[in-house]
């Protein structure tokens, strides 16, 4: 590995991806770069501003999921100026709160949308340009493990070791669709955008990572975890993590060492032990 890499955290103008932000510019020596990337300039550039009042330099690069010309700008823009990137943090994420008052339907399409195919759409413009050794972290959620969707068939095609990134797709564009006519309990989900988003997320970490246990390029690892309960603007601060508490899984997933055995494509609890996304029930919070 490089002493100079380059580190991408999405969504990180605030809550769990700035702390992680921090963390790593705390971690890593001047020599290597951290992005901290936002769809709001003003809210980005504040950050970055903020962070350096503690002598922190993180860089800003303006940056949507939701907007495939941003994406496709930050990905030229890392590959000519670095030539590529070594850690990518997908922690930009969107929930509905319980009051709000858009249908269901509005709701799932617009979650759906953000959380897993931006998501989704990150991974497709940098995985291209991810160095040997680089890591991969997707931000899920307790409610992103399997245990919790109630369809069991739903449950066995998720969890089928063969499932392709196409029919993942394909599962959660009939969410959405189930979700405009309130069917999506009758295809196995929960009732939830949020959880089913989440689902996916993590659904999709366990093909990645086998995906990338077939590339030509060395020791690529991808994980996805819970970081807790965490006082941020998306729990309206009912969350009894701090921001740092919340950082600390994405961050030491960030910077596994290299070659690491494990973790490889599992799903990570806010206290970093390994949790089977598949058989294993959750472990009690903690907190
Ligand atoms: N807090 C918890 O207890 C908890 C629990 C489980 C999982 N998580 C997960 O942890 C991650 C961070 O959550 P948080 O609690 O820190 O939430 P948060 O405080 O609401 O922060 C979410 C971040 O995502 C950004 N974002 C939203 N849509 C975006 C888009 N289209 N493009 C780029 N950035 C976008 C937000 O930017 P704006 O400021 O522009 O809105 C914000 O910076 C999320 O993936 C969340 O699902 C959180």
């Amino acid at each position: 590995m490089s002493a100079s890499r380059i580190f991408v955290v999405t969504g990180s103008n605030k809550g769990i991806g700035l702390a992680t932000v921090k963390a790593l510019c705390e971690a890593v020596g001047s020599e290597s770069i951290v992005y901290l990337t936002a769809r709001s300039v003003e809210r980005g550039t504040k950050a970055v501003e903020d962070l350096a009042k503690s002598g922190l330099k993180p860089r800003f690069h303006p940056l949507d999921v939701d907007d495939a010309s941003s994406i496709e700008t930050f990905a030229t823009f890392l590959k000519k100026e670095h030539g590529g990137l070594d850690v990518l943090v997908n922690n930009a994420a969107i929930a509905y709160k319980g009051n709000a008052t858009e249908p269901f339907g509005v709701q799932a399409e617009h979650t759906i949308r953000v959380n897993y195919f931006g998501l989704q759409a990150v991974c497709k413009a940098l995985f291209p340009l991810l160095r040997p050794h680089s890591r991969v972290v997707n931000v899920s959620s307790c409610v992103g493990h399997l245990t919790k969707v109630p369809g069991e068939e739903l449950r066995k095609k998720l969890s089928d070791p063969t499932l392709t990134e196409d029919e993942l797709d394909g599962i959660m564009h009939d969410f959405v669709k189930a979700a405009a006519e309130n069917k999506h309990g009758e295809l196995g989900w929960q009732n939830s955008a949020y959880g089913a988003s989440k689902v996916g997320v993590s659904a999709l970490t366990r093909i990645q990572q086998r995906m990338l246990d077939q590339d030509p390029r060395d020791d690529i690892v991808v994980n996805h975890c819970h970081p807790g309960y965490v006082d941020t603007d998306m729990t309206s601060h009912r969350g009894v993590l701090t921001v740092e508490q919340g950082a600390v899984c994405p961050t030491y997933l960030a910077l596994l060492p290299p070659n690491v055995s494990s973790p490889r494509g599992e799903y990570l609890w806010y206290d970093k032990q390994v949790v089977d996304w598949v058989d294993a029930s959750l472990p009690p919070p903690g907190y």
